[in-house]
């Protein structure tokens, strides 16, 4: 039987209610399809500071470097938000990114059927939807330097490289290339130089795939597009910042930020997170939908630990018990037969999974 190690870190607020129901869909899946996850548990975060006085201590990295992948919930909380900007929960996730050089950060937004009335535009905008969106990770406005704050100003630094450009360019074409060959490329090209770069390398490295139809839109433009017509996506690329922001609004195409799952991938190791945070209004209530990380734990079957089979029952059984009426409390407005906490969804879809 196949042995996955898994480091799991649970993280701050409604982490550890999510991260427990992946779990529990994940060793279910382990039983149907002959594997066994083995966890090892570490800590990074808000709850990392209040043990070790650091956010991202350094076993938590050594140890999601030796795992096969890492699976998080989430972090972060207003206990922590008057501490210094360095040892706040979220300059320990953005350090957990470069320290694994998760550089290529995978965000699918796909309409659930069952949610088409989920969401707050209509349903024949978001019926079919199903795009990705590729962000880069590690580099940035979110890394440049230099950034500082004094007396009389602040500043930060967009800055990329051709060779950060074209590692994550050629991820997104890959992802094309498997999907309806689309990709449009978002920048700010007609206001910054690191967009022209970055416009130039993505058209270049598009030539290596002829197969893939590139276009290129600018943020503010793709925001409105995102919202008017998100049909017309397949893959978009962007830089951190824009990918942070594009990913939350595409999000609500499906109903939900609760439903998105993530993967962050590199050369030395793998991420895997829903795209929520920490939630610290609803933490601890059980009422926070486990989907986005279960969902999360198919994205690492399927890209990390290459159980495709697994990672297709996982999102078909959430696809039935959705389709059932099942519904957490976020996805509840409109439609639900029956409304569940968060471990009677993580039940209900670990049932669903013996039935795929
Ligand atoms: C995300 C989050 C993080 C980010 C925060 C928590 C640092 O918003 O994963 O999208 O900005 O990348
Ligand atoms: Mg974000």
């Amino acid at each position: 039987m196949k042995t996955y190690h898994i480091a799991l870190i649970k993280g701050d607020g409604i982490g550890p209610e999510v991260i427990t129901q992946a779990q529990k869909v994940l060793d279910k899946a382990g039983q149907i399809y002959g594997f066994e996850v083995v966890y090892d548990e570490f800590l990074m975060g808000g709850c990392a500071y209040d043990t070790h006085k650091t956010p991202l201590p350094e076993a938590t990295i050594r140890g999601c470097l030796q795992a096969d992948a890492t699976l998080f919930g989430a972090i972060g909380g207003a206990k922590w938000d008057h501490l210094p900007r360095e040892l706040r929960p979220e300059s320990g996730l953005l350090a957990l990114r470069k320290a694994l050089e998760v550089f290529a950060n995978i965000r699918p937004a796909i309409v659930f059927d069952a949610l088409k009335l989920a969401s707050t535009l209509k349903p024949e905008v978001v019926c079919g939807v199903d795009l990705v969106v590729i962000r880069e990770l590690v580099g940035g406005i979110y890394f440049g330097e230099p950034r500082g704050k004094e007396a009389d100003c602040a500043y930060n630094t967009m800055r990329y490289t051709p060779k950060e450009i074209e590692r994550i360019a050629k991820v997104g074409f890959e992802f094309a290339t498997k999907r309806r060959k689309k990709l449009c490329s978002i920048d700010k090209a007609n206001v910054l130089e690191v967009s022209e770069l970055w416009r130039e390398v993505v058209t270049q490295i598009s030539k290596q795939y002829p197969d893939v139809e590139l276009s290129h839109q600018y943020v503010d433009n793709a925001s409105m597009q995102l919202i008017k017509d998100p049909k017309q996506f397949d893959v978009i690329l962007t830089s951190n910042l824009f990918g942070d922001i594009l990913s939350d609004e595409a999000s609500m195409l499906t109903g939900s930020i609760g439903l998105l799952p993530s993967g962050s991938i590199g050369e030395r190791a793998a991420l895997y997170e829903p795209i929520h945070g920490s939630a610290p209004d609803i933490a601890g209530q059980g009422i926070a939908n486990p989907i986005a990380a279960i969902l999360s734990a198919a994205m690492m079957l399927q890209h990390t630990l290459h159980n495709t089979q697994a990672a297709q029952a996982i999102w078909q059984a959430v696809s039935r018990t959705l389709q059932k009426g099942y519904r957490t409390k976020d996805i509840s407005a409109f439609d639900a037969k029956e409304i569940c906490n968060t471990h009677q969804m993580g039940d209900l879809i670990a049932k669903h999974l013996e039935q795929v």
